[in-house]
């Protein structure tokens, strides 16, 4: 018999339906949904909640996780397809005819042996920004990384002030507009626009914006130093091209950006981790290597500043990916019906004793197990998904991390003015967890 057949027998994952029908729990689900799924992780290792008329099966056990990533009953594109369709207005056509080709180039532009092409300007771009931070001053830590490194990000990516970057007032503007159109992402690809008019007018914008991006790259004939860009706008032929511009601007920055902050953080944090850092950049750029050069050859040899990295990778994952079934099918003994959304959750996964002992502590060193030289992260790590749609921009985000906090904690002595590092707000399930709170610092350019 095979999984299919077999599965017509087996009874489905324990189940929640909460107390409405058709909504089911989604008033309790949406209140606060990562520790919504945390609590009724005790109905078994899969279970399903009842959502608005959806039924989400979810798999927690990491020995269960190939069947997310692998089985053939179940589809990524199927999955994203309708909130692509209301976050950016891709009609369905559209996305089926371009999704794996957008996803193929972006992953063979970012591809780890190609970050060669992006490091030596990601690194001016840098330098830039972290000049301008000044000699001294102090601040939100997460705006200080957001507004110095969105600007360098999307000159390397998008093209040198391709976008209003170099425009203070049209810059903030846009910044302004991104953050909003990040903060109300999940819910703009779940309600009618008419419910999120902030969310609703940042998405005009933006997509208004690379209106007039496309319109100016229209006549430039492409080169070898294509900008990611370029080989998008290249590769679609529809109406769709700023609509799929802005999807890839908030691929490459709503979950890399929050994350540097992060690192910073939970570095500045803690003192000891600060001067291991410390004494490896040293042994590396010198002592007096105020506003290093970095290569992507350089960060080879930064091995302690990679295990930081993914360490903070793996403390604030995205709360939840997901994909369709498209056929039943069993896992242990269950059956898994067709159209149901089956949802992983790297941020819970992440916090499974047996692959992480203490999960919840700051422990770079426990990278040492993983063959980073060889891109193989720790079992259990899920933090980019997996399977044929796996995150394309992987090695490129841990490049730009590391070159970011690198040149930041050589550049400046910068002390945190709280006595912890602020908690992750679980309000949201797409992307990575926003701090709940302002993580203020004070910094001075070292001598
Ligand atoms: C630490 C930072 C990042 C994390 C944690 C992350 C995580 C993810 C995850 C979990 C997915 C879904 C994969 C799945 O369902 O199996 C994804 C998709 C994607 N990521 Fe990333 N990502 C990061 C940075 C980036 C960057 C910097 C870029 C581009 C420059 C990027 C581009 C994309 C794209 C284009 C997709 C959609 C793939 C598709 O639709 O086929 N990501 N990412």
């Amino acid at each position: 018999m095979n999984e299919r057949s077999r599965s017509k027998s087996k009874s489905l994952p324990p189940a929640y339906k909460g107390w409405f029908p058709w909504l089911g729990c989604a008033f309790e689900f949406g209140k606060n949904p990562l520790d919504f799924i945390a609590q009724k992780k005790e109905l078994g290792r899969i279970f399903t909640l009842y959502v608005a008329g959806e039924r989400l099966t979810f798999i927690t056990d990491a020995e269960d996780f190939q069947y997310f990533f692998q089985s053939p009953f179940v589809d990524f594109q199927k999955a994203v397809q309708d909130p692509v369709l209301n976050i950016a207005s891709v009609s369905k056509t559209s996305f089926f005819k371009y999704h794996t080709k957008i996803h193929d180039m972006v992953k063979g532009r970012l591809a780890s042996s190609r970050l060669i092409y992006f490091s030596d300007k990601l690194c001016d771009e840098f330098r830039d920004q972290l000049t301008q931070l000044g000699k001294q001053g102090e601040g939100d830590l997460h705006h200080l990384v957001r507004k110095s490194m969105y600007a360098a990000v999307i000159n390397n990516l998008f093209g040198k002030n391709v976008l209003p970057v170099n425009c203070e007032k049209e810059f903030e503007k846009l910044e302004e507009m991104f953050v909003m159109f990040d903060e109300q992402f999940e819910y703009g690809a779940r309600l009618p626009s008419v419910f999120l008019k902030d969310w609703s007018s940042a998405k005009k914008y933006l997509i208004e914006l690379f209106g007039k991006v496309v319109q100016k790259t229209a006549d430039k004939k492409s080169d070898d130093d294509e900008t990611l860009l370029q080989s998008l706008l290249s590769l679609v032929q529809d109406q769709y091209k700023p609509n799929y511009s802005l999807l890839l601007l908030w691929a490459s920055l709503a979950n890399a950006i929050p994350i540097t902050f992060w690192t910073l953080a939970f570095i500045l944090h803690d003192e000891k981790v600060l001067q291991k850092l410390r004494t490896e950049l040293t042994s590396v750029f010198g002592e007096n290597g105020q506003c290093p050069t970095i290569t992507e050859e350089g960060l080879k040899k930064l091995q302690y500043l990679k295990w930081c990295v993914l360490e903070s990778i793996r403390l604030r994952p995205t709360g939840i990916i997901t994909r369709r079934v498209i056929k039943s099918f069993t896992i242990r003994d269950m059956k898994i019906p067709e159209g149901d959304m089956l949802m992983l959750s790297p941020y819970w996964a992440h916090r499974n004793e047996k692959y992480f002992p203490d999960p919840l502590m700051y422990k770079p060193e426990r990278w040492k197990e993983a063959d980073i030289d060889k891109n193989v992260f720790l079992d259990g790590f899920v933090a980019f998904g997996g399977g044929r749609y796996q995150c394309p921009g992987r090695w490129y985000a841990i490049l730009e991390i590391q070159m970011y906090v690198a040149m930041f904690i050589q550049m400046f002595d910068c002390k945190l003015l709280i006595d912890s590092v602020p908690e992750p707000s679980k309000k949201h399930l797409v992307g990575t967890q926003q701090p709940e709170e302002p993580c203020p610092v004070e910094y001075r350019l070292r001598k």
